[in-house]
């Protein structure tokens, strides 16, 4: 018995010199169990109990319940003595509050979103104010009211994102114009900016990418205000004496219709890579508003006419800031973006 009760003693001891070099909770836990837990020393000991005379049993009892405790206060104390240790550490840290911060780069806006709202303040100071409408609009809106009915041929050039049968991912911004003149009287000046979505993927396009639609509708708009508006605009977004030419062309929503280009911003005309050695950029399309459109949205042609024009938005920024392929305005990659 006296070998017992001096063995589980000896426990104690044992165990303190186990956690001493111990320096995190978790291995002294650890330690804690191999003491105490079901499979511990303590209770391998404990199994020879039953080999003494019950009156002795009591005596054991009592030397085992002591070392338990033993055991625990001395995981209790040093738990608590590393809580020191860590908190003096913690308080001994000096920090120089007069140290400069290190910087924080500073973000600015998307080239895109940039040359967004310029172009719109270009258009605001002749008088158009900004419009918007959904990217997912009604096929009507989008083709229908624009003199595209179903099965015309047109339709091919903007295949886009079908919703459902009725509901489609816009393919330009035009169905702004079909919006807003459902909704004002003119005379009208809107300037629309927005995203729209194509089936269309190579270096310069981009399923999905950015225009502007202009529309003016007043009792006196003429061919030549259309003229007029856009190239003040070149002007001005280019920062340049630059030409504009409107080559005859077809969209079912404007009569006469035309190709807008601007001489080339690169070589001022004289034929580069980027012209295709024709002097001239394509930046959009344009024309006068036609009357069955007008019809559509219960404008009535006789006393009312219009222009209206619409632009790829990256287009131009590619132009002005010589930016190589579409993609890298969407690609958010830093070395792109900062430089702008
Ligand atoms: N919506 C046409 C397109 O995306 C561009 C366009 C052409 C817009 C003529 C117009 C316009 O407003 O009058 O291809």
């Amino acid at each position: 018995m006296s070998d017992l009760i001096s063995n589980l003693e000896k426990l104690g001891d044992e165990f303190g010199t186990v956690i001493a070099p111990l320096a995190d909770e978790q291995a002294i836990r650890a330690a804690q169990a191999q003491f105490l837990g079901k499979k511990g020393k303590v209770s391998e000991l404990m199994k020879e109990l039953g080999k003494l005379p019950p009156a002795e049993r009591p005596l054991v009892g009592a030397a085992a319940n002591k070392v338990k405790a033993t055991i625990e206060e001395l995981t209790a104390a040093r738990l608590n003595e590393l809580a020191q240790i860590v908190a003096r550490a913690d308080l001994a840290r000096s920090v120089d509050v007069t140290l400069p911060a290190r910087p924080v780069g500073g973000g600015h806006l998307h080239l895109l979103s940039q040359v967004r709202l310029e172009a719109v303040q270009i258009f605001a100071e002749l008088g158009f104010v900004m419009a918007e409408g959904p990217q997912i609009d009604t096929d009507w809106n989008n083709f229908e009211a624009l003199a595209l009915p179903k099965e015309h041929p047109a339709r091919d050039m903007q295949d886009t994102f079908y919703i459902s049968p009725e509901i489609v991912l816009r393919t330009h911004t035009s169905p702004v114009q079909v919006r807003t003149m459902l909704t004002q009287e003119p005379p009208i000046r809107i300037i629309a900016p927005g995203h729209v979505y194509r089936r269309d993927d190579d270096p310069t396009h981009s399923p999905m990418f950015t225009q502007l639609e202009g529309l003016a509708v007043d009792t006196d708009i003429s061919f030549s205000d259309l003229k007029g508006t856009l190239l003040h605009f070149v002007k001005r977004f280019f920062q340049r004496d630059l030409a504009i030419r409107l080559r005859p062309s077809y969209f079912p929503f404007v009569e006469p219709g035309a190709e807008v280009d601007m001489q080339c911003s690169f070589c001022g005309g004289s034929g580069c890579r980027l012209c295709k050695f024709t002097g001239w950029i394509e930046i959009g399309g344009a024309g006068m508003v036609d009357p069955d459109v007008f019809a559509n949205c219960r404008i009535d042609s006789e006393r009312y006419t219009g222009f209206a024009f619409g632009m790829g938005l990256e287009r131009m920024a590619m132009l002005r800031h010589n930016v190589t392929d579409i993609k890298f305005y969407y690609e958010g990659d830093l070395r792109f973006l900062e430089q702008f």
